[in-house]
């Protein structure tokens, strides 16, 4: 594995390895996977899947500072880009693209990738300019490498369809994988932020996962009603007394459209139950897919 930090460098070396496996096969796909760093087992597993399925396999690690906001964790996000190295070498990645922020914004930038109206709910409503910002690194990487298939995590179930909606508007010539959230053995999901909970913070950060468990069950009860659906989630989290619910909402997935009734829950589109829940100063995110 090779870890590389340059633009000129990556093309020239993805170039040669196309060439090399286009020698004994007609076509190379090339599958990518972009990453803020400090990996885990979610990250890992997405890195594996691409190992399995394409030619040659390229992670990057960049802490993309346009999808931070103002009073975010940009300067505080965890770093280890040693260990990532040897997480993504043991994963099977070939190449690893570690830029620096001048390599990826060598003057300031004044184009970018908007998509609209999935990005104003959800993360989007609380995080403004977040998914202006991953629209726009994800574009520039997508250029870059220029993936035949990029692998993303359904825990940023948004992220997902946001990227999702720009490739396909913008006729990008990639493959968008949808990858299922690696938990705990206890459900808490994997995220880079997990480390900032203390002992009884990690505790009670179960509640996503039990909460987002049980819905499949108040579905099939007699009579249920969506509010009351959701108030049951909200209970449910609040009886953890270190959470702060930013937000408990059902949506269509991928489109986002708010889900009012249970006749649309037993419609024919997929139903995202999708939460966002601060514990302290930490933020974690989990949802799950319903298919009717
Ligand atoms: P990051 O948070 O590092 O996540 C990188 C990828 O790993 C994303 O596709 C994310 O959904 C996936 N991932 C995170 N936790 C996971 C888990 N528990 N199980 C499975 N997959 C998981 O998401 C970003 O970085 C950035 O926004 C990025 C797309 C790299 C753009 O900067």
């Amino acid at each position: 594995m090779e870890s590389i930090a340059t633009i000129n460098e990556l093309r020239a070396k993805l170039r040669a390895a196309r060439r090399e496996i286009e020698k004994t096969k007609l076509e190379s796909t090339v599958g990518f996977m972009p990453t803020l760093g400090y990996m885990h087992e979610g990250h890992m597993s997405l890195i594996r899947q691409a190992r399995r399925e394409c030619d040659i396999v390229v992670v990057s690690i960049f802490v993309n500072p346009l999808q931070f906001g103002q009073n975010e964790d940009f300067d505080k996000y965890p770093r280890n880009t040693e260990r990532d190295l040897q997480l993504a070498a043991e994963a099977g990645a070939d190449f690893v693209f570690v830029p620096s922020v001048k390599e990826m914004y060598p003057t300031p930038i004044k184009t970018s990738v908007v998509v609209k109206q999935i990005t104003d709910v959800l993360c989007g409503a609380s995080r403004p300019g977040h998914f202006e910002g991953v629209a726009t690194v994800v574009s520039k990487l997508f250029q870059i490498v220029q993936p035949d298939r990029a692998y993303f995590g359904m825990k940023d179930a948004q992220q997902v369809a946001v990227i999702e909606q720009f490739t396909t508007d913008l006729n990008m010539p990639v493959h968008i994988v949808r990858c299922e959230t690696l938990r705990e053995p206890d459900g808490l999901a994997m995220s880079s932020r997990n480390v900032y909970l203390n002992e009884e913070e990690r505790k009670q950060a179960l509640v996503l996962s039990e909460s987002l468990g049980k819905v499949a069950g108040w579905v099939a009860e007699q009579g249920m009603t969506m509010e009351r659906l959701e108030r049951n989630i909200r209970v449910t989290i609040e009886a953890a007394s270190l959470a702060r619910i930013d937000y408990v909402e059902i949506r269509t997935y991928p489109g986002l459209d708010a889900v009012t009734s249970m006749d649309q829950w037993n419609g024919s589109e997929p139903i995202l139950v999708a939460l966002a829940v601060k514990f302290g100063s930490t933020r974690l995110i989990d949802n799950r897919i319903f298919f009717s």
